[in-house]
């Protein structure tokens, strides 16, 4: 019996590892987070994959555009793909598995806030637990997959309104799962994981998800060291914040994804 793949679905797959491998930051200013593809494949197939919600396939005014965008869907099964034909992704994605947290990784994410943040800033534990069991979907953690332990996470609560403001961290009856916009409470990553990126990945990974799921924009409170880190991510800096959390003194940092 033969169990070869057919050569169409030879085509599929291949091309969309091969999107998925030769993705390329988008530079345009406010979309820094996403990452496009070439589209230099058979046409059929591409409908095929838009059709599966694996791609995005942009459309102008005259037409589709030459780029693509992997869909979180899209990007996952590309890394299964890899890995089910023992092929290397670039080093950070093998190494860390970036997903929605798990209730029983609760008490991990309260101890690494702990380790990341001040007392005066840190997010309390029954908060931290709160958030893991009211907007899971909003929480995305890095995981090491040597350890199957934590690295780093961010999270934040879905609202309507536009402006932070402190009782986002404390009141969890303010998510709103299908709220316009998400308020970010908190970008955590231990100690020695550092110095590699792995903010920054979870940063454009977590604006990815919310462009896709149509959110209007993301907005966040960072003290005045952490504001260019930010503005780099494609964050604008809307001056200092009403923010009195922990004694400081904030700035509002927001990012539009869909107008
Ligand atoms: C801030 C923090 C999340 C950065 O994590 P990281 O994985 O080391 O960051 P990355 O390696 O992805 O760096 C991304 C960019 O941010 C910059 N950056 C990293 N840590 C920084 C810091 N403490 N202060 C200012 N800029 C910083 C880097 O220089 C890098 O810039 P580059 O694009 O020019 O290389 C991490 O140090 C941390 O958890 N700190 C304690 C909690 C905290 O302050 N969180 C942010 C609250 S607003």
């Amino acid at each position: 019996m033969c169990d070869k793949k057919s050569y169409e679905q030879a085509i599929e797959e291949l091309s969309l590892m091969l999107m998925y491998l030769t993705r390329t930051q988008d530079h345009s200013e406010f979309c820094r987070y996403r990452e496009l593809s070439w589209k230099g494949y058979d046409f059929e197939m591409l409908d095929k994959l838009s059709g599966e919600e694996l791609i995005i396939q942009p459309r102008g005014r005259r037409g589709y555009d030459k780029y693509l965008y992997l869909t979180e869907e899209g990007r996952r099964k590309a890394q299964n793909l890899l890995a089910k034909y023992g092929l290397c992704d670039k080093a950070l994605n093998e190494r860390f598995v970036l997903r929605n947290i798990l209730p029983e990784e609760a008490e991990q994410a309260a101890q690494i806030e702990q380790i990341c943040f001040p007392p005066n800033e840190a997010c309390s534990k029954p908060r931290i637990m709160e958030r893991v069991a009211a907007a899971p979907e909003l929480f995305l953690v890095a995981v090491d997959q040597e350890t199957g332990k934590l690295a780093g996470f961010l999270n934040g609560i879905a609202t309507d309104e536009a402006v932070f403001r402190d009782e986002f961290f404390t009141d969890i009856k303010l998510h709103k799962p299908d709220g316009k916009n998400v308020m970010l409470l908190g970008l955590d990553v231990l100690p020695a994981y550092r110095g590699q990126g792995l903010a920054r990945e979870i940063m454009f990974q977590y604006l990815r998800r919310e462009w896709e799921k149509g959110r209007r924009k993301v907005a966040l409170t960072c003290l005045q060291s952490k504001v260019k880190m930010y503005t780099k991510m494609g964050y604008q800096n809307a001056g200092i914040s009403q923010s009195t959390w922990g004694g400081e003194q904030w700035y509002d940092m927001v990012h539009v994804l869909n107008i």
